[in-house]
């Protein structure tokens, strides 16, 4: 790492509080910022970790409005949620503050009264889409309209979700309200715009010519692409009421755009954190100030934020913004609003004590350079073939034998030999080379190195063999199980960033203290004679059963989807009273079921419909009942439908079946018995 940093700021994306973290917020933005500031901490840095709930915008004021509560009775609500759950999956902030703080507003109303004073801003009156009904101006996502690029009926005032076009609300076609559903007015509005044209030369430079070469492809790639497109001027005001309030004369009913205030809420937060020391990390060149974000952020902070804090003066910029690309789940892309999620909460309820498990396995699957896949059979397989089987494993048999033959405490080494040398030498390079990786921002491959430390343990273990040697030459062993456990007490270290949680616990097993980075290679940390604790198990395994609870639970929710989504079939055409009554339509009791051999869908039915014999009937709806559990069923049948022969078979009428949307079939049975052979009219 560069020697001319002193001090860190390192910030995590706000999350909105309109709704719980799920699994794709933290393998994108949290897990890494995590891991990266534990490390840095380890290795004895100045870092602050700064984060909080984004409690602005129209996200949340949507959201108040479908519960019919309160902007303020919603953030209160996720803000406690969110920071609940990151403190129990043990992301370590300095601070989780919120947008709706005090210091928050006073610093946001600072920020913009400065640059305003400054004539940093252009003032612009506009014509702009307003709800008559609603008695409101539509900022952003209130107007919903057709995508003009790819004709998305639902794409946002600011934003099209199909094809990722970033929209002006004009722009629209057949624009709409959210609120009424009306169409929506033009009328005239006054804004502060920040003529984001004027830095693009700057921005140029800072990026093309200063960050090609460290900023991450994905980054530097969507960040250059903005630029080539040119540069427009932005409004960083909205007529809402909801927000920080523009702190100028004039201004009333507006308040800051949310992704004006947003980011300055970082600064707020180390304000709140550090009142007085706060402007050392955020103003000395000293600092290194470092974004983690998921890339529907990277033109906020790599572009409109940059902008705002040059426009300032006063302030540092990004150093780096590692920010990654999604997480999908199941194949299926994360999505909130069709509760296609694993949601952070409610993991941390249903696997109690297992917050480092989804952290190994989020980390070792993280979307870095390309959008990746979350799926359970991976978590269940990298649980009890990865952390279970190497690590646990290395662990539990060098603590269970030291017990069996050493009474716990740590035998002396005698003289090495070369596979001994060759073990004690790849102990001592791995501090370095998974610190260098975490300082890249690549956390995938600083996780593998340290199961590569692990193995190392593990292999060493299996090629000498000392539960063996025991019989033979007990001195080689006191030498084995001594190296094997400075493994041991090393990985505590290593693992610390990735698997707090059991670092803590493996700590508590070895009886140590926890130690600095700079001595995680170190082969003499565990001194002779030392007594460590009984051993345990760091790991469980995961079996199907539960696995296949997650799956099906996703399971449900698609259905659920698709039966909210469904739509009835429009209606048939008309017909007569006297059509209608040349229909025989009847109720009946099954008396016989049975498979139409080599059919996979046909059953063959015989109805008692009342009259002298029953009717034999061929179903095609062997796949959706058995045939012993129709047996007794009354159902309605159509009897005169004209006789078919379906398989050799002379089906007699038709069974009638109400069809579900996702093609579930059920019966269509009277509410109460009745005499077989009764007409329905
Ligand atoms: N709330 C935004 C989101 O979830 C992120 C805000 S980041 C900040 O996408 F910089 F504006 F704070
Ligand atoms: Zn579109």
């Amino acid at each position: 790492m560069p020697a001319d940093f002193k001090r860190y700021t390192v910030t995590a994306a706000l999350p909105y509080a309109n709704g719980p973290v799920h699994i794709g917020h933290l393998a994108g933005v949290y897990l890494p910022a995590d891991i990266y500031v534990r490390y840095l901490r380890a290795a004895g840095r100045d870092v602050k970790f700064i984060c909080g709930s984004d409690e602005h915008g129209v996200p949340i004021t949507i959201r108040a409005q479908k519960e019919g509560v309160t902007p303020q009775q919603v953030v209160d609500k996720y803000h406690a949620i969110i920071r609940d759950s990151f403190a129990d999956f043990g992301v370590s902030f300095d601070i989780y503050s919120r947008t709706s703080s005090k210091t928050h507003s006073e610093v946001a109303s600072g920020f913009f009264r400065k640059l305003y004073q400054e004539d940093k801003f252009i003032e612009q009156t506009s014509q702009q889409y307003y709800d008559e009904k609603a008695d409101q101006f539509l900022a952003d996502r209130y107007i919903v309209g057709t995508c003009p690029n790819c004709g998305n009926e639902n794409a946002y005032g600011d934003q099209c979700e199909k094809c990722g076009s970033s929209l002006s609300p004009t722009e629209l076609i057949s624009p709409r309200s959210m609120l009424s559903g009306n169409q929506p007015v033009l009328r005239e509005t006054k804004h502060w715009y920040l003529p984001l044209d004027q830095y693009e030369p700057w921005l140029r430079e800072w990026i093309v010519e200063g960050h090609k070469a460290d900023w991450k492809a994905n980054v530097y790639g969507q960040c250059k692409s903005w630029i080539d497109q040119g540069l427009h001027p932005r409004a960083v005001t909205r007529d809402l009421d909801w927000g920080v309030p523009v702190p100028v004369a004039g201004a009333e009913g507006k308040v800051l755009y949310v992704w004006f205030d947003a980011p300055i809420g970082y600064i707020s937060a180390t304000k709140d954190l550090l009142p007085d020391t706060w402007e050392t990390y955020w103003k000395d060149q000293d600092s290194k100030l470092v974004h983690f974000i998921g890339k529907d952020n990277i033109v906020f902070h790599c572009i409109i934020f940059p902008a705002m804090l040059k426009a300032h003066g006063d302030y540092i910029l990004p150093d780096n913004v590692p920010a990654n690309e999604f997480l999908n789940l199941e194949g299926d892309k994360i999505s909130t609003s069709r509760n296609w999620a694993v949601w952070l909460h409610e993991y941390l309820q249903e696997f109690p004590g297992k917050a480092d498990v989804l952290r190994y396995v989020l980390c070792a699957n993280a979307p870095e350079n390309k959008d990746n896949d979350f799926t359970w059979k991976d978590f269940q397989a990298r649980n009890n073939n990865e952390l279970l089987a190497t690590l646990g494993n290395f662990v539990n048999r060098a603590v269970v034998l030291t017990h069996k033959y050493y009474e716990g405490r740590i035998p002396a080494r005698g003289e090495l030999t070369e596979l001994d040398e060759h073990v004690i030498r790849e102990m001592s390079e791995y501090p370095g080379r998974i610190g260098q990786l975490i300082d890249g921002y690549r956390f995938r491959d600083a996780l593998n190195e340290l199961m590569n430390l692990a193995r190392l343990g593990n292999k060493y273990l299996a090629d000498t063999e000392p539960w063996k040697l025991i019989k033979t030459d007990a001195p080689r062993v006191a030498t084995i199980l001594n190296i094997a456990l400075q493994l041991t007490a090393n990985l505590t270290t290593l693992m610390e960033p990735f698997l707090p949680a059991t670092a803590t616990r493996l700590l508590g097993m070895l009886n140590l203290e926890p130690r600095p980075w700079s001595q995680a290679g170190n082969s003499e940390v565990l001194a002779s004679g030392h007594q460590v604790g009984e051993a345990f198990l760091l790991f469980e395994k995961i079996e199907d059963a539960t696995v296949e609870a997650q799956v099906q639970k996703l399971l449900d929710t698609k259905k659920a989807n698709e039966l909210a989504a469904a739509v009835a079939a429009p209606a048939k055409d008309d017909i007569s009273f006297e059509e209608f009554q040349r229909m025989d339509l009847r109720i009946g009791t099954i008396v016989a079921a049975e498979k139409v051999a080599k059919t996979k869908k046909l059953l063959k039915l015989s109805v008692d419909l009342g009259l002298d014999e029953p009717r034999t009937i061929v179903s095609g709806i062997a796949e959706h009942f058995l045939p012993e559990a129709l047996v007794g069923q009354q159902v309605q049948v159509l009897l005169n439908l004209a006789p078919r022969e379906i398989k050799g078979i002379q089906s007699q009428g038709m069974l009638l079946m109400a069809e579900n949307a996702d093609g579930t079939l059920s019966l269509m049975q009277p509410s109460s018995a009745v005499r077989p052979g009764s007409g329905v009219a």
